[in-house]
């Protein structure tokens, strides 16, 4: 028998089949366009998901040779905070408006007036009220456009509008409806007093439960369309980070993963409910039962060095006439065996990597990028290490508000595109100063929601249990030892905490 992960990501929905000892049988991704029709504004049409859907499992079934009746449970992830509008027939009203949506700030400003400030918010939800959660779109949709407003009957969130194509159940689970900002975290249910003080419905919310219990099975009809059995249960999954938590291992106080994709993210599990007083890293339930995470979410990590690759670095000569000899070196391993060769600290330059605003430990949509300290001896290499450091840098303000909040950080697990790289990863444990460990998956969300398939359908006991039985540790990066380097990068960290609260109004008038 066997377990499907189904991840329904951003650009793409991606389908892996496990076995019972959690190895992978064969993964399928379908891609699906984003549209931008206006500035500031995110969205993808939910038809795209479940179309997508259909053909990644029709797909990953063929590839791993098997039958609907072998699939022993489903396990959904996907982008959170995604706001999906249905009527009461349970037709989609709008197209759904995304996590990077940033249409919503004015409403953000009116819900949490209407809660009764921040602090109030923060009692209430655990976290501050930001455009990429649902409850500002939700309220968006009322002033903007009231003729899809009166004919809402269901809310949901991206995932869970697959289960209810799959299954025709209204429900979701703690992790993603955590990032709603009408969640109760800390109970773990829903926030009458949220939802009364905005005025909507309780009755649109779906029935929320837990991440690894099984809250629909698969209709015969979609079983028909997508190729399943009629009947196989569906967990209730985990949005795409604390799935992807999951997938990583990172179960259990001690543990933290910094994944380095476009966004970076440090994440931290909990077995008590914490959150940091000015809401400045979001406080989410985890996949786990009274298992909470927190998690620093920066807005450009290897954004940041994908700009650098193609804005900048891609005019160096030597770069560029490497690329037109068609070397097969990926572009980034010449960047980052060049930038290995400047030291620490990168000659006194500081990349700021703000560059579509940030969300933690600054939430402020009109913070910019910057190189700070420019000279006429810095080189491109010098650039890209400032770029990889700036990058870390971020990542290690969240991980000392996560520290702030007195959780142990015995290792930290790199995950991601980063983590690829042997320098950066070298530079995280520099900069860090813990531990970084490598694991022997890189699937992620659809691996963890696989595992609480199993663990739903009574394979493993619990998520502890199934990432004890599937996951190890495959290498281990200590901290330098030498005091030198040590101390170059605590004083190049000092001046970047240094220059965001310098440029703060600067960045505020130039993005005006
Ligand atoms: C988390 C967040 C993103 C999305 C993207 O708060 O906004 O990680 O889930 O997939």
């Amino acid at each position: 028998m066997a377990l499907l992960g189904i991840d329904l990501g951003t650009s793409s929905v991606k389908a892996l089949l496990i076995d019972e000892r959690g190895n992978a049988l064969a993964s399928a991704a379908v891609e699906y366009p984003l549209s931008a029709p206006k500035p500031l504004w995110s969205e993808q049409d939910p038809a795209d998901w479940w179309r997508g859907t259909c053909d990644a499992v029709r797909a990953v079934m063929t590839k791993a040779g098997l039958s609907g009746a072998q699939v022993r449970g489903i396990g959904l992830s996907g982008q959170m905070h995604g706001l999906t509008l249905l009527d009461q027939a349970g037709q989609v009203l709008r197209p759904a408006i995304l996590w990077n949506d940033q249409r919503t700030g004015p409403q953000c400003e009116t819900i949490t007036r209407l809660a009764g400030g921040k602090q109030r918010v923060l009692e209430l939800t655990a976290n501050v009220v930001l455009p990429g959660f649902t409850a500002p779109k939700i309220v968006w949709v009322r002033e903007n456009e009231p003729d899809v407003y009166t004919r809402v009957a269901h809310v949901l969130l991206p995932k869970d509008y697959i289960r209810y194509k799959l299954s025709g159940e209204f429900a979701t689970e703690v992790s993603d409806a955590s990032g709603m900002s009408v969640f109760d975290v800390r109970h773990r249910t829903w926030s009458d007093q949220m939802l009364a003080a905005l005025d909507i419905p309780r009755a649109w919310m779906p029935r929320c439960a837990e991440s690894h219990e099984v809250t629909a099975t698969v209709s015969a009809a979609a079983a028909e369309e997508i190729g399943l059995r009629a009947g196989t249960p569906i967990v209730g999954g985990g949005g795409d980070n604390a799935a992807g938590a999951v997938g990583n291992g990172v179960v259990r106080e001690g543990i933290v993963s910094a994944s380095i994709g476009t966004s970076g993210v440090v994440f931290a599990s909990s077995e008590r409910f914490v959150m940091e007083p000015e809401g400045n890293v979001h406080a989410f339930c985890h996949a786990l039962p009274d298992t909470w995470h927190v998690m620093g979410v920066m807005l450009s990590a290897g954004g940041s060095l994908r700009w650098h690759r193609d804005v900048i670095a891609y005019g160096d000569p030597d770069l560029t006439s490497r690329r037109s000899l068609g070397t097969d070196t990926d572009p980034y391993d010449i960047m980052l065996a060049q930038a290995a060769q400047v030291p620490p600290g990168a000659e006194g330059l500081v990349f700021l990597p703000y560059l579509t605003g940030e969300r933690c430990p600054y939430p402020d949509p009109l913070a910019r990028g910057a190189f700070v300290g420019l000279t006429i001896r810095h080189t491109q290499a010098h650039l890209t290490r400032a770029v990889v450091e700036g990058i870390t840098f971020g990542l290690a303000d969240s991980l000392a508000l996560v520290r702030g909040l007195g959780i142990r950080i015995d290792e930290v697990r790199a995950v991601g595109g980063g983590a690829r790289s042997a320098i950066w990863r070298q530079i995280l444990a520099d900069v860090f100063q813990t531990e970084i460990t490598l694991i022997n998956s890189s699937e992620g969300g659809a691996f963890g929601v696989a595992l609480l398939a199993g663990v739903g359908t009574g394979v493993w006991k619990d998520a502890r249990e199934a990432c004890d039985a599937t996951l190890k540790v495959t290498m281990r990066i200590e901290p330098t030892q030498d005091p030198a380097i040590r101390d170059r990068y605590a004083e190049m960290y000092a001046r970047y905490r240094e220059l965001y609260p310098a440029l703060k109004d600067t960045f505020g008038k130039l993005a005006a």
